[in-house]
């Protein structure tokens, strides 16, 4: 599975966003080590503190089914029915990240035309992680 594919399953998860507030929707794809895919999109929420971004859905969707080896994720948003852009991980997203991935973790971003691969230690320097307990 190269980028450009993980980008394009990304974008099909988009499709599935539930964003009736934001109007802003996003998809992301996250594959294991082992060549398995798993999916996600933001699922908003009328308390806007219970939103879920589409890179957590795909973390936790995989943790709860075993998967704890990943290698890089593809996140694909935008503003509804406009064609994906750049989307970087929020805050909470990359802490994610950073408690189940290695520093040498890829995140995938649009838009699809330009497709750019980062580092997790590049997006996230100086990372707290579970080596500071
Ligand atoms: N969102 C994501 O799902 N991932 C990101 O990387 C950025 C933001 C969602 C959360 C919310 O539903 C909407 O986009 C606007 O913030």
């Amino acid at each position: 599975m190269n980028h450009q594919e993980l980008y394009t399953l990304a974008e099909s998860a988009r499709n599935r966003a539930y964003a009736p507030y934001s109007h802003f929707t996003v998809g992301a794809a996250l594959l294991s080590k082992a060549g398995k895919v798993y999916l996600g999109c933001n699922i908003e929420n009328a308390a806007y503190g219970a939103v879920m971004c589409a890179e957590r859905t795909a973390f936790f969707t995989a943790i709860c089914e075993g998967e704890r080896d990943f290698a890089a994720i593809a996140v694909a948003g935008g503003r509804e029915g406009e064609a994906g852009d750049v989307c970087a991980p929020c805050g909470i997203c990359r802490q994610v990240m950073a408690e189940f991935c290695a520093s040498d973790f890829e995140i995938v971003l649009g838009p699809e035309s330009d497709i750019k691969v980062y580092r997790l230690d590049e997006i996230l320097p100086l990372s707290f992680t579970k080596e500071n307990l």
